[in-house]
């Protein structure tokens, strides 16, 4: 059996006090995306770092396709592109003249620089801003490039730290459409975000990483179906929101999310409470509900449950 195109054993890396990585377990099949979300200083760039051969681990090991890439960091750097969480082309030159210059770094020809960038400003869409200066370039535009001057040597792997961080729904559909395209092509993805959606729409499977460690991992209907269902409730009387979640909170043992401006309530729902106990309940208590619910959980609240942090306070 082969391994997985991307694997990560027990990586642990410090600076100074500082565990950025603390035993960090990861294994992304080749033609998959796979999305690492974490908050702020989770470990997320440290990760891409070492397994883009850019930082040794203190401890542990990561492998792509086989390579070691402490060992054969030579290896791996042919095997992979990498596209920062800050982009690294230049503002003096134009997009072509970028595209052209990594080429060259890369030791492509003159000629098969010039061909390959002409090639991916076609593919990516890029074509009509070629020949301007990147600095007047927008966000997007300028990801976009930065993206496609890790794709000039065919990456078998490609890491993505935060592709769309910034970014307007439109640019970071196009971002998401080229990922995509990527992957159609066999390319193996992997990206870090702290966009939930991002995760949710393009990867196949996720790792939530916190405090240096993979602290849940799995496709997103997995991780969704890992912490249970829950339960929304809309009240008649939105004065009696209070209430409705202290009983609530009572029958399910859960954390009711109020939202007393709108008199609706959600709260996690246990395995053996049914939808008839919840009814009752309220019934009991005299509060009124305009609409009972079970749903899914998002990946927002999987995130939440997980890391005890909010989507909004991770940016
Ligand atoms: N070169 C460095 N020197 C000192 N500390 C560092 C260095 N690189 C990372 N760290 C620390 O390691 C921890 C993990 O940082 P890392 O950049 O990997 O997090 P991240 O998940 O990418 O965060 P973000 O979402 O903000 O990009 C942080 O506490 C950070 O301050
Ligand atoms: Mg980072």
């Amino acid at each position: 059996m082969t391994e997985p195109i991307v694997v990560a054993e027990g990586l642990r890396k410090s600076f100074g006090g500082t565990h950025a990585l603390r035993g960090l377990d990861l294994a992304v099949p080749a033609g998959r995306v796979c999305g690492v979300l974490g908050p702020n200083g989770a470990g997320k760039t440290t990760l891409i770092r070492i397994l883009a051969t850019l930082a040794d681990p203190d401890g542990g090991a990561a492998r792509i396709a086989g390579h070691d890439v402490v060992r054969d960091a030579d290896r791996v750097r042919a095997l992979i592109g990498l596209a920062g969480q800050y982009a690294a082309v230049d503002e003096k030159l134009t997009g072509r003249g970028n595209l052209r210059m990594f080429g060259r770094l890369y030791h492509l020809s003159r000629a098969d620089a010039r061909r390959r960038a002409d090639e991916l400003l076609e593919r990516f869409g890029l074509m009509e801003a070629a020949d301007r200066q990147v600095a007047g370039y927008s966000g997007g535009m300028r990801r976009r490039l930065d993206l496609i001057t890790s794709l000039i040597l065919r990456p078998r792997v490609l890491f993505l730290d935060e592709p769309t961080t910034g970014l307007d729904p439109r640019s970071r559909n196009e971002i998401w459409d080229s990922v995509r395209d990527l992957v159609a092509d066999g390319t193996t993805v992997l990206l870090t975000t702290q966009y939930l959606e991002e995760a949710d729409r393009l990867a196949d499977s996720i790792a939530v990483v916190d405090h240096g460690r993979v602290i849940a991992a799995g496709t997103p209907d997995e991780l969704k179906g890992g912490i249970g269902d829950r339960l929304d409730v809309v009240l008649e009387d939105r004065a009696l929101v209070g209430r409705a979640g202290t009983v609530l909170g009572a029958l399910t043992g859960g954390e009711p999310e109020t939202e007393p401006d709108t008199g609706r309530l959600s709260l996690p729902l246990a395995g053996t409470v049914r939808l008839a106990d919840v009814v009752r309940e309220l019934d009991r208590a005299g509060i009124d509900a305009a609409d009972v619910s079970v749903r899914r959980p998002t990946l927002d609240e999987v995130f939440l449950r997980l890391t005890g942090k909010t989507k909004e306070s991770v940016r």
